[in-house]
């Protein structure tokens, strides 16, 4: 299956009138997409809030059913959240950790896991190991086995990074895990929606990622798996009508599933949103994305690494449709705005973001251009002069 480019860029209004590698950040929504969210807001202001999600239920279950399917688990192992953050707390915090239990992650780990591993190492006594890099700068799977001895409690790891193209060996992970039955946690925030994600494969125990990536769902959207065989084990560390029922004066039974990690007030219109971008990605085949996906990044890559005065960032044996780059002669912020004058948007990321990695390679912030599968080919020629032409221009006005 290939993707039809054309009918995807008839769907997407936005990429008609700018370059939008900034799919990392936030992709642009298709039309179904914001016409189900509009419709379920209309129908909420026709019939009243309640009624509406009444009525809509089985297309809100259906958001279940879907994101179940991207990930290759069952709807009742999903609980939806309003961001990759809040679904990965979810299930981080509800980890029962004691004095000498050890978190061990990598160097890529995204700024807020990594403070709350912080977080519970002040408050608990708890260990973090940070593994080294392979000469991919992927996770070293060497490295990881030695470290997995009793007091380890949990891996927890970022798939892609937030500041670069690199794919870490999920799968690989997920074996020593199983091996040494070690909790497995992954944060799946930029994978999922650009490449395949399948929990069963991959062997995580929980998966945290967001809808407005490269799902390209509305903002406000995150979903938390949850292997069922957890559950039990899994107590939410808050408790409330959305994750319990008050069933005696003093007693309360938290939900059987996975929705024990939600919470009852929600957005049904962007939860809609969400069902629909994921089986939009669904009808297109998330094979496909991959292929067209990783092939634009390493076109965009190629061209970037061409241009004098161009440093490009990425590393990883598997590399995504995340690149990241440096002008000898602009800063990232200066890239970015002046990109943005010419309708092109890219975003920047700096040490704060992934600070391990950033201070680890001594890294400057850097400028990253996210593509996604209805980039065009000539967008990338476009985007690559755009980038010649000022980092040319600033090296002529230097004094
Ligand atoms: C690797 C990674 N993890 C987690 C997050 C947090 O996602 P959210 O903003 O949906 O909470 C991001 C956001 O950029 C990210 O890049």
């Amino acid at each position: 299956m290939t993707i039809d480019v054309d009918r995807a860029r008839f769907d997407t209004p936005g990429c008609r009138e700018r370059i939008h590698f900034n799919n990392a950040g936030a992709s642009l929504m298709p039309t179904p997409v914001i016409d189900t969210v509009i419709e379920h807001l209309e129908l909420e202001t026709r019939i009243g809030g309640y009624e509406a999600a009444d009525q809509e239920r089985d297309r809100i279950e259906n958001t279940y059913r879907a994101c179940a399917r991207l990930i290759n688990c069952r709807p009742e192992e999903i609980a939806l959240l309003e961001n990759a953050t809040r679904a990965w707390d979810a299930v981080f915090y509800a980890l029962p950790f004691r004095p000498g239990d050890r978190i061990v992650t990598g160097r890529i780990e995204y700024s807020s896991n990594f403070m709350a591993y912080l977080h519970v190492a002040r408050e608990r006594s708890v260990e973090i190991i940070v593994i080294g890099e392979d000469a991919y700068g992927q996770i070293d799977l060497d490295e990881l086995r030695e470290s997995l001895d009793d007091r380890v409690k949990l891996i927890s790891l970022t798939h892609v990074p937030t500041n670069g193209g690199l794919v870490n060996p999920a799968e690989a992970v997920g074996e020593l895990a199983r091996e040494t039955g070690t909790l497995y946690l992954l944060d799946a925030c930029q994978s999922v929606g650009q490449l395949p994600v399948d929990v069963n494969a991959i062997g995580c125990d929980f998966l945290a990622t967001t809808g407005r990536k490269f799902i390209r769902g509305p903002r406000g959207t995150g979903f938390l798996y949850v292997n069922r065989t957890r559950l039990a084990e899994m107590h939410p560390h808050v408790v409330q009508v959305g994750s319990a029922a008050w069933t005696t004066a003093d007693a309360y039974a938290l939900k059987a599933d996975a929705r024990r990690f939600e919470t009852w007030e929600v957005s049904y219109a962007l939860q809609l949103g969400l069902g629909r971008a994921v089986d939009y990605s669904l009808e297109l085949g998330v094979g496909a994305i991959w292929c067209r996906v990783a092939a634009l990044g390493e076109r965009l890559r190629t061209q970037l690494m061409d241009i004098d005065g161009i440093a490009v960032h990425d590393r990883g044996k598997t590399k995504c449709g995340i690149v990241t780059f440096t002008a000898e002669t602009a800063r990232a912020d200066e890239l970015l705005s002046e990109l943005r004058q010419r309708s092109i948007n890219v975003e920047v990321l700096r040490p704060q973001d992934a600070r391990l990695d950033f201070e680890s390679r001594q890294l400057p912030p850097l400028v990253r251009a996210s593509v996604h599968y209805f980039n065009r080919n000539e967008e990338i020629d476009d985007f690559c002069n755009a980038v010649r032409d000022l980092s040319r221009a600033r090296l002529v006005s230097r004094p």
